[in-house]
């Protein structure tokens, strides 16, 4: 029998343009579009061995054996492989991050496009990249965006066909830097599918959703055309736009914390003066610093001085996900 075993590795993502509530929440169908760039060197790194003596599937994440609702994500994805691929059997998956949990990062992306790349590799399938970033959409949204490679759309589509992510553009066509501040390392309260699932009892939500094409036009524009103001301005009102939704749902999620605020006070005025940064927060109260590489060492010098932020880590635009000849050891730390 052929060794049913490959090995994947795929960058987490910032959303420039977020992702928040479903139109169908089991197939993960959003209900706007998004727009994200991929960091490079924060990645998940996973191996999917299907074997004929396993009687369930066994998830080995971050070096620990994992059951319960992760597992069953998991499984999800295998299922599906399973079912395209014909094949009866069981899988391991042994997968690992080399950025801190909890770090703000939506580990999730990272996990599930490594996840579905690697499991069809496996399984021997031959399929094309819509057809991954749509199977990587089934385990999680933000997964789809991290199939292709440096800044991507993730088009909402209306049906599983045609919902999944493509590249705008590839890493090297913008040299921007995402500085990742941490304020707090803890893992976050309410995930993300949760929040999904609020979304429409905010009375904002419909108002975002809404507009979102224009923003989504401003911000392809913005990054199509290098222009950093136009993508500063549209990337800090779509984030502001989800918090106000989060903030007003019910019950009402508050992901801030004073540390997060001082930050988001401050970049807007730094920009004012003349340096190219802005921010952008996902669901929780990390800020994520997007900045021209040229303000970015003035711009992590700033921050590093702000009281409440704990680490930063560093991120330029990343490449798609991709297979691997072998599992690596990771670096003890990465991106600091
Ligand atoms: C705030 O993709 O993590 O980061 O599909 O339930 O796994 P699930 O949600 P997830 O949601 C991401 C939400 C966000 C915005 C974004 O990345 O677009």
């Amino acid at each position: 029998m052929a060794d049913l075993s490959a090995v994947a590795v795929a960058c987490a993502n910032i959303a420039f343009i977020k992702y928040w509530g479903n139109r169908d929440s089991r197939l993960r169908i959003p209900v706007n579009g998004s727009i994200s760039m991929n960091l490079d060197g924060l990645f998940t790194q996973t191996r999917v061995t299907f074997r004929p003596e396993h009687e369930v599937d066994v998830l080995n994440l971050n070096r620990q054996i994992i059951g319960g609702k992760a597992l069953e994500r998991v499984s999800t994805i295998l299922d599906l492989v399973r079912a395209q691929a014909r094949l009866p059997l069981f899988a391991e998956v042994v997968s690992e991050n080399n950025f801190p949990t909890g770090a703000g990062i939506a580990s999730s992306a990272a996990a599930f496009a490594a996840l579905s790349l690697a499991a069809t590799c496996a399984a021997g399938l031959n399929v094309s990249e819509a057809e991954l970033s749509r199977l990587a959409r089934r385990g999680s949204g933000s997964a789809a965006r991290s199939i292709p490679g440096g800044f991507v759309e993730w088009q909402a589509g209306e049906s599983d066909l045609d919902s999944y992510a493509f590249s705008i553009a590839p890493p090297a066509y913008w040299d921007l830097v995402d500085l990742v501040v941490i304020v707090q390392a803890d893992e976050k309260q309410v995930g993300s599918s949760e929040g999904h699932a609020l979304a429409w009892a905010s009375p904002l939500q419909e108002a975002r959703v809404q507009d979102a094409p224009r923003r989504l036009n401003i911000c392809r524009k913005a990054v199509l055309e290098r222009d950093f103001d136009a993508l500063a301005g549209v990337v800090e009102q779509d984030s502001n736009l989800m918090h106000a939704v989060m903030m007003t749902s019910n019950p009402p999620l508050f992901y801030w914390e004073p540390a997060s605020l001082s930050v988001m006070k401050l970049i807007p005025q730094w920009r004012e003066s003349g340096l190219a940064v802005c921010y952008t927060l996902d669901a929780g109260p990390n800020v994520h610093v997007i900045c021209q590489a040229d303000a970015a060492v003035e711009a992590q010098n700033r921050l590093e001085a702000i009281p409440g932020v704990k680490k930063i880590l560093k991120a330029s635009p990343g490449g798609a996900a991709r297979i691997v000849k072998d599992v690596h050891p990771w670096p003890a730390q990465a991106n600091e």
